[in-house]
Protein backbone atom coordinates (compact mmCIF):
# COMPACT_ATOMS: atom_id res chain seq x y z
CA UNK A 1 0.00 0.00 0.00
CA UNK A 2 2.79 2.24 1.35
CA UNK A 3 6.54 1.80 0.33
CA UNK A 4 9.58 4.13 2.10
CA UNK A 5 12.70 3.58 -0.24
CA UNK A 6 15.86 5.48 1.48
CA UNK A 7 13.85 8.53 2.26
CA UNK A 8 15.85 11.54 3.11
CA UNK A 9 14.59 14.69 4.02
CA UNK A 10 15.14 18.08 6.05
CA UNK A 11 13.72 21.20 6.50
CA UNK A 12 15.17 23.66 3.98
CA UNK A 13 19.45 23.60 4.85
CA UNK A 14 18.45 22.37 8.54
CA UNK A 15 20.05 18.75 9.79
CA UNK A 16 17.94 15.75 8.02
CA UNK A 17 14.89 14.73 9.85
CA UNK A 18 15.02 11.15 8.35
CA UNK A 19 18.05 9.76 6.76
CA UNK A 20 18.06 6.89 4.18
CA UNK A 21 14.65 5.73 5.67
CA UNK A 22 12.83 2.29 4.37
CA UNK A 23 9.32 0.80 5.40
CA UNK A 24 6.15 -1.03 4.04
CA UNK A 25 3.01 -1.32 5.26
CA UNK A 26 0.33 -3.90 3.42
CA UNK A 27 -3.02 -3.27 2.54
CA UNK A 28 -5.62 -3.31 5.10
CA UNK A 29 -3.03 -2.91 8.13
CA UNK A 30 -3.04 -0.81 11.28
CA UNK A 31 -0.27 0.89 12.21
CA UNK A 32 0.66 2.88 14.92
CA UNK A 33 3.54 5.47 15.29
CA UNK A 34 5.34 6.81 18.59
CA UNK A 35 7.91 8.53 19.27
CA UNK A 36 8.77 11.70 21.29
CA UNK A 37 7.75 14.86 20.37
CA UNK A 38 9.91 16.40 17.93
CA UNK A 39 10.94 13.07 16.41
CA UNK A 40 9.59 13.65 12.97
CA UNK A 41 6.62 11.36 13.00
CA UNK A 42 3.87 14.69 11.81
CA UNK A 43 6.92 14.57 9.19
CA UNK A 44 6.46 11.39 8.39
CA UNK A 45 2.67 11.95 7.18
CA UNK A 46 3.82 15.33 5.36
CA UNK A 47 5.77 13.14 3.09
CA UNK A 48 3.01 10.76 2.68
CA UNK A 49 0.31 13.51 1.47
CA UNK A 50 2.85 14.98 -0.97
CA UNK A 51 2.88 18.64 1.08
CA UNK A 52 6.33 17.91 1.08
CA UNK A 53 8.95 15.73 -1.23
CA UNK A 54 11.80 13.68 -0.44
CA UNK A 55 15.07 15.06 -1.32
CA UNK A 56 16.60 11.51 -1.88
CA UNK A 57 14.67 8.45 -2.25
CA UNK A 58 11.21 7.62 -3.23
CA UNK A 59 7.76 6.81 -1.59
CA UNK A 60 5.32 4.52 -3.28
CA UNK A 61 2.01 4.83 -2.79
CA UNK A 62 -0.98 2.17 -3.92
CA UNK A 63 2.14 0.82 -6.95
CA UNK A 64 2.87 4.54 -8.01
CA UNK A 65 6.08 5.65 -7.71
CA UNK A 66 6.68 9.21 -6.26
CA UNK A 67 4.20 12.22 -7.43
CA UNK A 68 0.52 12.26 -7.25
CA UNK A 69 -0.17 11.95 -3.78
CA UNK A 70 -1.86 15.09 -3.42
CA UNK A 71 -5.21 13.78 -2.69
CA UNK A 72 -5.36 10.44 -2.47
CA UNK A 73 -4.94 9.55 1.57
CA UNK A 74 -7.43 10.50 4.12
CA UNK A 75 -5.21 13.11 6.05
CA UNK A 76 -6.12 14.72 9.88
CA UNK A 77 -3.30 16.67 10.91
CA UNK A 78 -2.11 17.24 14.20
CA UNK A 79 -3.79 20.81 13.74
CA UNK A 80 -7.13 20.42 12.73
CA UNK A 81 -7.88 22.37 10.12
CA UNK A 82 -11.41 23.28 10.05
CA UNK A 83 -12.47 25.93 7.55
CA UNK A 84 -13.38 28.62 9.67
CA UNK A 85 -16.98 30.03 7.71
CA UNK A 86 -18.19 26.73 7.32
CA UNK A 87 -20.42 25.21 10.30
CA UNK A 88 -19.55 21.87 11.49
CA UNK A 89 -22.55 20.29 9.53
CA UNK A 90 -20.75 22.04 6.25
CA UNK A 91 -17.07 20.84 7.67
CA UNK A 92 -18.12 17.77 8.12
CA UNK A 93 -19.94 17.01 4.99
CA UNK A 94 -16.63 18.55 2.78
CA UNK A 95 -15.40 14.88 1.41
CA UNK A 96 -18.63 14.32 0.62
CA UNK A 97 -19.75 17.49 -1.37
CA UNK A 98 -16.27 16.89 -3.22
CA UNK A 99 -16.92 13.97 -4.07
CA UNK A 100 -20.17 14.94 -5.89
CA UNK A 101 -23.00 14.22 -3.27
CA UNK A 102 -25.67 16.74 -3.20
CA UNK A 103 -25.71 18.62 -0.31
CA UNK A 104 -28.93 17.61 1.08
CA UNK A 105 -27.69 13.77 0.84
CA UNK A 106 -24.64 14.75 2.86
CA UNK A 107 -26.32 16.49 5.35
CA UNK A 108 -28.80 13.39 5.83
CA UNK A 109 -25.79 10.94 5.64
CA UNK A 110 -23.65 12.98 8.35
CA UNK A 111 -26.76 14.25 10.97
CA UNK A 112 -26.67 10.69 12.95
CA UNK A 113 -22.81 10.76 12.88
CA UNK A 114 -22.71 14.28 14.73
CA UNK A 115 -24.87 12.26 16.82
CA UNK A 116 -23.02 9.22 17.68
CA UNK A 117 -20.22 11.56 17.89
CA UNK A 118 -21.63 13.52 20.69
CA UNK A 119 -21.99 16.51 19.00
CA UNK A 120 -25.36 16.86 17.85
CA UNK A 121 -27.09 19.95 18.72
CA UNK A 122 -23.49 22.14 17.54
CA UNK A 123 -23.89 21.11 13.53
CA UNK A 124 -24.91 25.16 13.15
CA UNK A 125 -22.07 26.75 15.64
CA UNK A 126 -18.61 27.80 13.87
CA UNK A 127 -15.37 25.83 14.71
CA UNK A 128 -14.25 28.81 16.96
CA UNK A 129 -17.34 27.96 19.05
CA UNK A 130 -16.31 24.83 19.89
CA UNK A 131 -14.05 23.22 22.14
CA UNK A 132 -10.70 21.66 21.14
CA UNK A 133 -12.35 18.15 22.03
CA UNK A 134 -15.12 18.95 19.38
CA UNK A 135 -12.77 20.40 17.00
CA UNK A 136 -10.83 17.25 17.24
CA UNK A 137 -14.04 14.99 16.26
CA UNK A 138 -15.07 16.89 13.43
CA UNK A 139 -11.69 16.89 11.89
CA UNK A 140 -11.46 12.96 12.37
CA UNK A 141 -14.71 12.34 11.36
CA UNK A 142 -14.41 14.42 7.99
CA UNK A 143 -11.18 12.88 7.46
CA UNK A 144 -12.19 9.29 7.71
CA UNK A 145 -15.54 10.31 5.64
CA UNK A 146 -12.59 11.36 2.45
CA UNK A 147 -12.84 7.56 1.83
CA UNK A 148 -9.95 7.04 0.95
CA UNK A 149 -7.92 3.95 0.82
CA UNK A 150 -4.93 4.85 3.17
CA UNK A 151 -5.72 7.39 6.18
CA UNK A 152 -3.11 9.12 8.47
CA UNK A 153 -4.68 10.07 11.39
CA UNK A 154 -1.93 12.78 13.62
CA UNK A 155 -3.05 12.33 17.37
CA UNK A 156 -6.40 12.60 16.33
CA UNK A 157 -7.87 12.06 19.83
CA UNK A 158 -4.95 14.15 22.05
CA UNK A 159 -7.44 16.63 23.27
CA UNK A 160 -10.37 14.28 23.93
CA UNK A 161 -11.20 12.93 27.85
CA UNK A 162 -10.94 9.57 28.87
CA UNK A 163 -14.23 8.55 27.98
CA UNK A 164 -14.70 10.13 24.86
CA UNK A 165 -11.30 8.96 23.48
CA UNK A 166 -12.23 4.95 24.41
CA UNK A 167 -15.52 5.26 22.46
CA UNK A 168 -13.65 7.42 19.47
CA UNK A 169 -10.93 4.56 19.57
CA UNK A 170 -13.84 1.83 19.13
CA UNK A 171 -15.60 3.22 16.54
CA UNK A 172 -12.70 3.97 14.24
CA UNK A 173 -11.74 0.02 14.58
CA UNK A 174 -15.10 -1.45 13.75
CA UNK A 175 -15.43 1.00 10.74
CA UNK A 176 -11.63 0.02 9.94
CA UNK A 177 -12.43 -3.91 10.24
CA UNK A 178 -15.76 -3.31 8.09
CA UNK A 179 -14.21 -0.63 5.72
CA UNK A 180 -10.26 -2.85 5.67
CA UNK A 181 -8.98 0.87 5.39
CA UNK A 182 -5.09 1.48 5.69
CA UNK A 183 -4.84 3.20 8.98
CA UNK A 184 -1.70 5.14 9.85
CA UNK A 185 -1.90 6.46 13.60
CA UNK A 186 0.31 8.62 15.53
CA UNK A 187 0.04 8.58 18.96
CA UNK A 188 1.49 9.68 22.58
CA UNK A 189 -0.48 7.07 24.51
CA UNK A 190 1.12 3.38 24.55
CA UNK A 191 -1.84 2.12 25.38
CA UNK A 192 -3.73 3.37 22.65
CA UNK A 193 -1.18 1.74 20.21
CA UNK A 194 -1.47 -1.32 21.68
CA UNK A 195 -5.27 -2.28 21.73
CA UNK A 196 -5.62 -0.06 17.84
CA UNK A 197 -2.43 -1.66 15.96
CA UNK A 198 -1.23 -4.74 14.35
CA UNK A 199 2.36 -3.13 14.50
CA UNK A 200 3.80 -0.22 16.34
CA UNK A 201 6.49 1.32 14.48
CA UNK A 202 8.88 3.95 17.63
CA UNK A 203 11.06 6.40 16.26
CA UNK A 204 14.20 6.28 18.48
CA UNK A 205 17.16 7.60 16.23
CA UNK A 206 17.76 11.10 15.60
CA UNK A 207 17.51 11.27 12.18
CA UNK A 208 15.34 8.86 11.69
CA UNK A 209 17.30 6.02 10.02
CA UNK A 210 14.99 2.94 10.98
CA UNK A 211 11.58 2.08 13.12
CA UNK A 212 11.84 -0.41 16.19
CA UNK A 213 9.01 -2.66 15.13
CA UNK A 214 6.58 -4.43 17.82
CA UNK A 215 4.36 -6.59 16.66
CA UNK A 216 1.41 -6.73 18.67
CA UNK A 217 0.55 -9.88 19.64
CA UNK A 218 -3.18 -9.68 19.59
CA UNK A 219 -6.13 -11.01 17.17
CA UNK A 220 -8.87 -9.32 16.31
CA UNK A 221 -11.91 -8.49 17.52
CA UNK A 222 -10.12 -7.19 20.77
CA UNK A 223 -11.46 -6.13 23.55
CA UNK A 224 -10.21 -3.85 26.72
CA UNK A 225 -9.65 -6.83 28.67
CA UNK A 226 -6.92 -8.09 26.14
CA UNK A 227 -4.53 -5.04 27.56
CA UNK A 228 -4.30 -6.67 31.11
CA UNK A 229 -3.07 -9.78 29.11
CA UNK A 230 0.73 -10.58 30.55
CA UNK A 231 2.45 -10.39 27.87
CA UNK A 232 0.84 -7.17 26.36
CA UNK A 233 1.56 -5.60 29.98
CA UNK A 234 4.93 -6.47 29.31
CA UNK A 235 5.15 -4.86 26.07
CA UNK A 236 3.91 -1.71 27.18
CA UNK A 237 6.56 -1.30 30.26
CA UNK A 238 8.88 -1.95 27.29
CA UNK A 239 7.46 1.02 24.89
CA UNK A 240 7.09 3.16 28.12
CA UNK A 241 11.05 2.70 29.20
CA UNK A 242 12.16 3.09 26.01
CA UNK A 243 10.16 6.37 25.54
CA UNK A 244 11.13 7.67 28.56
CA UNK A 245 14.78 6.77 27.89
CA UNK A 246 14.42 8.84 24.35
CA UNK A 247 12.95 11.96 26.50
CA UNK A 248 16.07 11.75 28.89
CA UNK A 249 18.77 11.86 26.46
N1 LIG B 1 7.91 23.52 8.64
C1 LIG B 1 9.02 23.27 9.33
N2 LIG B 1 10.15 23.97 9.12
C2 LIG B 1 11.28 23.69 9.81
N3 LIG B 1 11.39 22.75 10.75
C3 LIG B 1 10.30 22.01 11.01
C4 LIG B 1 9.04 22.23 10.33
N4 LIG B 1 8.14 21.34 10.80
C5 LIG B 1 8.78 20.61 11.73
N5 LIG B 1 10.07 21.00 11.87
C6 LIG B 1 11.08 20.41 12.76
O1 LIG B 1 11.26 19.06 12.38
C7 LIG B 1 11.40 18.20 13.51
C8 LIG B 1 10.37 17.11 13.45
O2 LIG B 1 9.08 17.70 13.58
P1 LIG B 1 7.74 16.85 13.56
O3 LIG B 1 7.77 15.94 12.41
O4 LIG B 1 6.62 17.82 13.66
O5 LIG B 1 7.87 16.00 14.91
P2 LIG B 1 6.77 15.19 15.73
O6 LIG B 1 5.52 15.15 14.94
O7 LIG B 1 7.39 13.83 15.96
O8 LIG B 1 6.60 15.89 17.04
C9 LIG B 1 11.30 19.11 14.73
O9 LIG B 1 12.60 19.40 15.15
C10 LIG B 1 10.60 20.34 14.20
O10 LIG B 1 11.01 21.47 14.91
MG1 LIG C 1 3.68 15.87 15.41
Amino acid sequence: MLAFDKVTFGYGSNDNILDQLSFKIRPGEFISIVGRSGSGKSTIFRLVTGLDEPSTGTITLDGNLNGQRLGKVGYMPQQDLLLPWRTVLENACLPLEIAGMKKKSAHEQIMPLLQEFGLAGTENNYPEELSGGMKQRVAFLRAVLSGNPLLLLDEPFSALDAITKLAMQEWLIERWEKRTATVLFITHDVEEALFLSDRIFMLRNKPVTSFEEIEVPLGRPRSRNDLHNPEILQLKEQLLCALREEVMQ
